[in-house]
């Protein structure tokens, strides 16, 4: 079921070295796919799915009762449209059929597993054959030839190595993309400073949070990070803000681009924001279908509404994956770098996020927008969530900047309580604390401390 619209059009090895970051892909860096008219991807993308749901009721038990449940069966899918008539999958599926149930050929073609720990109970298992692992290494390559990369450029992996797919994934792309790769996994921050600053990697992929603990490295070494090889960030795994870009791009003068993904759906590289527009992420359309639904009635949204990000893959030969729930919040834009892909807008929730603090719905990410509009602190905060009496109550503890004064700390935990109220329309605590005492990313940051069943 592999397509053949990845190849780009031209060998990579003709490219030249040192991009001009802000200007258009040229042509012959653009896979075929890219090169599609709407009209032409859309037609492609129906006779990929009919395959797919063919696929998955064929081969995957889970599938064939909950599509004969529905009473839908994969012939029923005359139009792209037609997807909302099947069934939606969720984490629990995959945790039900535990650990390979999903799998839709036999273990003998699945050449690697990757698994997400998730919160709670059992890990999600999901697997490749060899032309999954060869169509997610394309997805990667593309979205670093949006993001800026081109063959020569080395590549400094940040994401972590192992079950997670952020490591593996952005490793076999930046290899498919003719990248040089750094594999420095997450951990010995001081290490990878050094490192950085020895190979001199023109791009680095890590989550924004490691970034975040990256320049702090910078600074406690006495580098300026402004004055390093990076040019380019590639990141990505947990939601970060307008306000977190703008604070990375300053300290450390490079271009900082979005790539979103899930393991469910292959894992990074689902969609990538090209960095000539930077605004919001072109989901690769030609391999990942994507719908945005209602999240409390299911029903199917028109671009443009918010609501939860749905997936279906295309081309997946281990584990198709039918209507995704993703139970990330966003919505869907008209392709711009990339006019026959749609975007998403940037994600800045998920459902599970969302704290309800006396009635009000606060996102970690707004908490994030007023933090880092607060100059006294620094992007470090958490929040912890505890119960008085029978109140719910939010406390949000930020770093000072070093120097700050005890007047401007007073300042900024009035200014982030006056901005909390007055924006999300909460009353919270804000304690500010000393430099360097709040724990720092590796990976993937967990701000939300919720002591309130304790
Ligand atoms: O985080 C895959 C990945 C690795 C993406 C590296 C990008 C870079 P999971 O561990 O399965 O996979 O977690 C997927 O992370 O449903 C989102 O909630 C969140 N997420 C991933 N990318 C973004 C992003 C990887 N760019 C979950 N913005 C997803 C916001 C993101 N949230």
């Amino acid at each position: 079921m592999s397509s053949d619209l990845t190849a780009p059009a031209a060998p990579p090895a003709s490219a030249p070295v040192s991009p001009r970051l802000g200007e258009p892909l040229p042509d012959r860096l653009l896979d075929a796919a890219e090169r599609l008219t709407r009209e032409e991807l859309r037609e492609h993308q129906l006779g990929l799915l009919q395959a797919t749901l063919r696929h998955a009721y064929d081969n995957v038990e889970l599938y064939r009762r909950k599509f004969d449940e529905a009473g839908v069966k994969p012939g029923d899918c005359h139009t792209l449209e037609d997807l909302a008539r099947f069934p939606f999958t969720t984490k629990a599926d995959l945790r039900d059929t535990y650990p390979f149930g999903m799998f839709a050929v036999p273990m003998d073609q699945v050449r690697r597993v990757h698994a997400s720990s998730g919160t709670t109970g059992r890990p999600t298992v999901v697997g490749y054959t060899e032309n999954d692992i060869s169509m997610w290494a394309d997805v990667v390559a593309r979205s670093i030839r949006a993001a800026g990369g081109r063959p020569g450029h080395k590549i400094h992996v940040s994401y972590g190595y192992g079950l997670f797919t952020g490591g593996l994934g952005a490793h076999y792309g930046a290899e498919r993309a003719g990248c040089t790769v750094i594999p420095a996994s997450g951990g010995m921050t001081a290490r990878q400073v050094q490192i950085i600053q020895d190979f001199k990697p023109e791009i680095i992929m890590v989550t924004p949070s490691y970034m975040l603990t990256l320049l702090d490295e910078f600074e406690r070494q006495g580098i300026d990070p402004r004055t390093s090889s990076l040019k380019v960030g590639i990141f990505g795994a947990e939601p970060w803000t307008e306000e977190m870009r703008r604070e990375i791009e300053e300290r450390m003068d490079i271009h900082a681009v979005d790539i979103y993904g899930l393991s469910e759906v292959i894992g990074p590289g689902v969609a990538q924001e090209c960095v000539e527009t930077k605004d919001g992420l072109h989901v690769w359309e030609d391999h990942f279908y994507p719908e945005v639904v209602d999240p409390l009635t299911d029903e199917v949204l028109p671009d443009g509404d918010n609501g939860e990000l749905v997936f279906t893959s295309l081309t997946k030969e281990a584990l198709p994956i039918i209507r995704y729930r993703t139970r990330d919040l966003t919505r869907l834009l008209p392709g711009t770098a990339r006019p026959a892909f749609r975007r998403i807008e940037k994600i800045t929730g998920r459902c599970d996020d969302m704290i309800i603090l006396r009635g009000v719905n606060v996102f970690p990410s707004q908490i994030e927008e007023i933090i880092l509009r607060t100059p006294a602190v620094a992007p470090h905060f958490t929040i912890q969530l505890s119960r008085r009496g029978r109140m719910d109550h939010m406390t949000v503890r930020a770093e000072a900047r070093p120097g700050a004064t005890p007047e401007q700390r007073d300042a900024a935990a009035a200014a982030i309580g006056k901005g909390v109220k007055d924006g999300v329309g909460v009353t919270v605590a804000v304690e500010i604390v000393d430099p360097e005492t709040l724990e720092r990313s590796v990976g993937k940051i967990r701000r939300v401390k919720d002591l309130r069943g304790q």
